[in-house]
């Protein structure tokens, strides 16, 4: 772009051909190369969904993890939509706004703002849940309800939309995923060129359910995103920490780090110990490699610890205080002010400010007017003091997630190299304090880390690695599994039950499952949910065999398997993406004398067996399936099952050779298995449908006010300009006749119809109001244009032209001398000629010597070669040093026509007023002098794009190319200084 502009100006300041010669763009040509298109589709992104922000971080081709800004360049965006009434009449649909200004609606709109929607994800509306009862304390004005269909989870009803009654419930999820849609559009417009964004990976708390992972996938599906992964927030900052970091090599003995990373946002506070370490790998071939491993170890939480729960305690302080103003009614309660959500909104937006200036200031207050009633003023003060006693419960809970998460990781705090720092809320003073006390002194909290968007970038560079289109380093990152699992099935009539994972199982690691049942049976998978100092087991999975039966009939009948022999084993794991467990195969199988049935069915079913083995090696190279957990049987489970053993992937194999050396084979056919997902039950197709499509209406309501607006505030500012243009000279004289008076009538009439009837009118209307009158403004306006700028353009066209005459001359004087010298030796044919030859030349080349410096070949050998050849034969016809007749010939075609061109137009614009169309317009202009520089660059291309010792590598790559340049080029050198050159001009390059 900057080199497209600066050619334009070029065009305007090359008026003497000479510059023309002398500032030849070469050198911009090579610079104004076009930008390599980038590859598409293959941009992720990271997002950091928190309770009061949202982030987002992009990676794609070209833009190397760049954090997503707002509309208003922000690098994080409130978590926040507001519905406000539109200003049309009997629109569809609200307006919409997002983040910050959604917050601002908050004090007018209680009712319709919605934020911290994260708090509220995946649980349940009914079962008297506590966070739903918070929510709604905290926003009065908001209509909490059952979300519609049977999946009982949280609902907002809005009163402003929907047709009939006038009301809609949204589901949490769809108004998040609105904010996520906006998210995506911000980054869409980072990523440029029409780019469409698609892939995510998203942070989750450690201490999210699978139905709170799921509720968050549900909203990034609505917003049209594909979740990728999810990775959890403790384990993102880790991920970003060791991007710029290598760790001690366990293949070489030493010991890993282990950090703790303590994040204390505005909603909770986990605390995750990761293990770093590196470790040599195979790579293809016969390498080797070093990769980063990080392991989330253990975690512990609080889940409603955070920054919001401190600013709860200022509005509670708030409220007291305010119940001691003397002009509030009498009756006036705590409840009844807390009920009040104009009132609370401006309490709580209050509350964070204060709290964010204690952090570094000793007191501070607030005044409201007219709070809660018309004429109450209050005054609110508070020191850091008299809050940090309001917070001793919350302090006393700083120190348990870390206690927690030692104690899960099984490790002591004299472990850990450092705790670092995450989220909003640690900048509090008595956090930190309270931090200190925890780790015994500063010296282990780590605060140089981005405590706002290590996560975000953390998710972003995971999201990179899992793209092909990336290449990253080598960080294996692995997440745990938070709540134990377990499977619950039925055999010989009774319920068993095992688990599988712990809460600290890594993901992505495959474990066997050996059952005694052969006929087709169900089984379900189990989180086990603390709750309270109980445990409840929260339905994931479901899994259905549905050819056991049937192969268990086919072992026994073709290989002969007693069913003693036969076992039923499964594969499964907690899926890396998701982090919840999955079944990845199952099969039966039994041991086969190898001596009877050695067919090459059994060979290629051998092969099978091993095939799923060698899957399975990727894993043991991460270390991990080695480590793996030996499974206990559940106290309440009958003995039979103790015989269903659960095996590594390195028993298995050693199952697997021990019978061959006995020649004995194990036949194996795997079973078909069908999985459903179990809890919430998945929202069906319709409801689905019916979300996309109303969230889809609302997105193109936005879209068309928006392009109402924008034709409403083009034909406001037309108004204003056509005031403006009727006073100006210059523009009414390019006007004829009535127009004048017509334009001054319509520009009144649409500023009459602007404020009066047009307020509610339709994009379509301000359209055709503002063609009326770009009808008579556009071309009076590009007249006025014409007429401002003909004149200079003709003088540099003049100029050119008539600056080119000394370059006709330069060349007819050079052809002319080379002809001379041609006539002389053929006159003079065999006597010696040598010395007339050479002075010629030197006529013409003015002064070679001084021009020829920086030539790679010695000036003189030119004219020396021409003694040579002329010394040896007397040739034909003349050589031309330099241009030959043609060139001439070419220049002189190109000049003329454009100088009859210009005699011929100037002549008719003459005859022209300004109220008229030109007959010489810019443009023509411009593309004759493009045409004649052509020529003149030809020419000048010619001498050698050799201007000067200063002359820059670009063109001297040119010169290369001849010779006998000297001659031409010193003269345009000799003739530069004497034209009239611009330093501004020169300075631009
Ligand atoms: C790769 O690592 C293995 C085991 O550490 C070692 O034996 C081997 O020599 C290494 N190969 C190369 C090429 O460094
Ligand atoms: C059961 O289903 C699996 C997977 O579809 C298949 O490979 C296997 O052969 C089936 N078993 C029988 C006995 O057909």
């Amino acid at each position: 772009m900057a080199c497209t502009s600066r050619r334009r100006n070029m065009s305007f300041v090359t008026y003497s051909p000479f510059f023309t010669l002398v500032l030849a763009p070469f050198l911009l040509f090579l610079l104004c190369l076009p930008a390599p298109a980038s590859a598409a589709g293959s941009a992720v992104l990271g997002i950091d969904i928190g309770t009061e922000y949202l982030k987002a971080a992009l990676v794609k081709p070209g833009i190397p993890l760049e954090i997503v800004l707002t509309k208003d360049s922000k690098r994080k965006e409130s978590a926040a939509v507001a519905f406000k009434p539109s200003r049309e009449n009997g629109a569809p649909f609200p307006e919409r706004f997002y983040g910050g200004d959604a917050l601002a609606l908050a004090a007018r709109f209680p009712d319709d703002v919605y934020a911290n929607l994260k708090v509220l994800l995946g649980i349940s509306f009914g079962d008297g849940n506590e966070a739903v009862q918070t929510y709604s304390d905290r926003y009065p004005a908001l209509q909490l309800e059952q979300a519609p269909g049977i999946r009982d989870t949280v609902g907002f009803r809005s009163k402003k939309i929907g047709d009939g009654e006038g009301t809609y419930t949204f589901l949490v999820e769809e108004i998040l995923s609105m904010q996520l849609k906006q998210l995506r559009a911000n980054a869409e417009a980072l990523a440029g060129n029409g780019a469409t964004i698609q892939d995510a990976v998203i942070t989750y708390p450690a201490y999210y359910t699978a139905e709170e992972k799921r509720s968050v996938k549900l909203a990034a599906e609505l917003a049209g995103l594909n979740v990728e992964a999810m990775i959890s927030d403790g384990l993102a900052v880790g991920l970003n920490y060791a991007t710029s970091r290598t760790f001690p090599s366990v293949s070489d003995g030493q010991k890993p780090e282990y950090h703790l990373v303590y994040d204390m946002g505005a909603g909770s506070t986990t605390g995750t110990v990761l293990r770093f370490q590196s470790r040599n790998v195979k790579d293809v071939g016969r390498f080797n490699k070093t990769v980063q491993e990080i392991h989330v170890l253990g975690a512990g939480w609080d889940r409603t610890l955070g920054g919001d729960a401190l600013n709860e305690l200022i509005v509670n302080d708030m409220v007291n205080k305010l119940l001691e103003n003397k002009k509030l009614s009498e009756g006036t309660t705590a409840s009844k002010i807390k009920s009040h959500g104009k009132t609370m909104a401006k309490l709580w937006k209050d509350s964070e400010r204060i709290r964010q200036i204690l952090s570094a200031n000793t007191e501070t207050g607030s005044t409201f007017e007219g709070l809660y009633e018309e004429d109450v003023v209050f005054k609110y003060k508070i020191t850091r003091s008299e809050f940090e006693t309001l917070a001793k419960e919350h302090a006393s809970r700083v120190g348990k997630p870390i206690e927690d998460a030692l104690a899960a990781a099984n490790i002591k705090l004299s472990d850990l190299d450092s705790v670092i720092l995450h989220g909003g809320a640690i900048r509090t003073p008595f956090v930190q304090k309270e931090l200190e006390k925890e780790c015994g002194g500063s010296s282990l909290l780590r605060t140089s880390v981005n405590a706002d968007e290590a996560a975000v970038f953390g998710a972003a560079f995971k999201g990179a690695g899992l793209s092909p289109s990336f290449r990253v380093k080598d960080i294996r990152a692995v997440d745990a599994a938070t709540y134990a699992v377990k499977v619950k099935w039925d055999s010989d009539g009774k319920e068993r039950q095992q688990k599988l994972f712990t809460p600290t199982s890594h993901i992505g690691v495959e474990k066997h499952l050996t059952v005694k049942n052969l006929d087709d049976f169900e089984f379900s998978f189990y989180q086990q949910i603390p709750f309270g100092d109980d445990e409840n087991d929260a339905p994931v999975l479901g899994v259905a065999t549905q050819n056991l039966t049937e192969s268990v009939k086919k072992l026994s009948d073709e290989y002969s398997c007693a069913p003693a022999n036969i076992t039923t084993t499964f594969s499964v794991r907690l899926n890396p993406a998701s982090g919840l467990p999955e079944i990845t195969s199952g099969s039966v199988s039994c041991e086969v004398d190898a001596s009877k049935k050695g067919s090459v069915v059994d060979d290629v079913k051998g092969f099978f067996g091993l095939g799923k083995k060698d899957e399975q090696k990727p894993l043991q190279e991460e270390g991990e399936s080695v480590e793996s957990v030996t499974l206990q049987e559940e106290p309440s489970t009958p003995t039979e099952a103790s015989s269903s053993t659960t095996q590594t992937s390195d028993a298995s194999s050693a199952q697997e050779t021990k019978p061959a050396e006995l020649k004995v084979k194990i036949e194996t056919i795997p079973i078909n298995l069908k999985s459903t997902l179990l809890g919430r039950p998945t929202l069906s197709s319709e409801e689905l449908t019916r979300i996309r499509d109303h969230l889809a209406a609302f997105d193109a309501s936005d879209r068309s006010r928006a392009l109402r607006e924008e034709a409403l505030n083009e034909l406001e500012a037309f108004i204003y300009k056509g005031r403006d243009l009727v006073d100006d000279e210059e523009f009414v004289k390019t006007l004829k006749g009535d127009q004048l008076s017509l334009l001054k009538e319509r520009v009144e009439a649409a500023s009459e119809w602007l404020y009066g009837d047009g307020a509610d009118a339709s994009t379509k209307e301000f359209k055709e109001k503002l063609g009326s009158l770009n009808e008579i403004v556009n071309p009076a306006l590009r007249r006025k244009k014409e007429n401002s700028e003909r004149e200079t353009k003709a003088k540099i066209l003049k100029e050119l032209l008539s600056g080119s005459k000394s370059v006709v001359d330069l060349v007819e004087l050079q052809i002319k001398s080379d002809e001379d010298a041609f006539s002389s030796l053929v006159a003079e044919s065999s006597t010696s000629t040598v010395e007339s030859s050479e002075t010629s030349s030197t006529t013409a080349t003015a002064s070679a010597t001084d021009g020829g410096i920086d030539l790679d070949d010695d000036p003189y050998s030119s004219s020396t070669t021409i003694t040579a050849t002329s010394a040896n034969a007397v040739p034909t016809a003349p050589t031309y040093s330099m241009y030959t007749p043609q060139d001439l010939a070419s220049l002189k075609t190109v000049l003329e026509s454009v100088n009859e061109w210009f005699d011929t137009q100037s002549a008719l614009q003459e005859k022209l007023t300004e109220s008229d169309d030109p007959a010489l317009t810019v443009a023509d202009m411009d593309s004759r002098l493009q045409e004649v520089e052509r020529k003149l660059q030809h020419i000048y291309g010619k001498m050698g794009a050799k201007k000067s010792g200063s002359d820059s590598s670009g063109s001297k790559k040119k010169k290369g190319d001849g010779k006998k340049k000297n001659g031409g080029k010193s003269k345009s050198k000799t003739e530069k200084t004497s034209s009239k050159a611009k330093p501004t001009a020169k300075d631009e390059l």
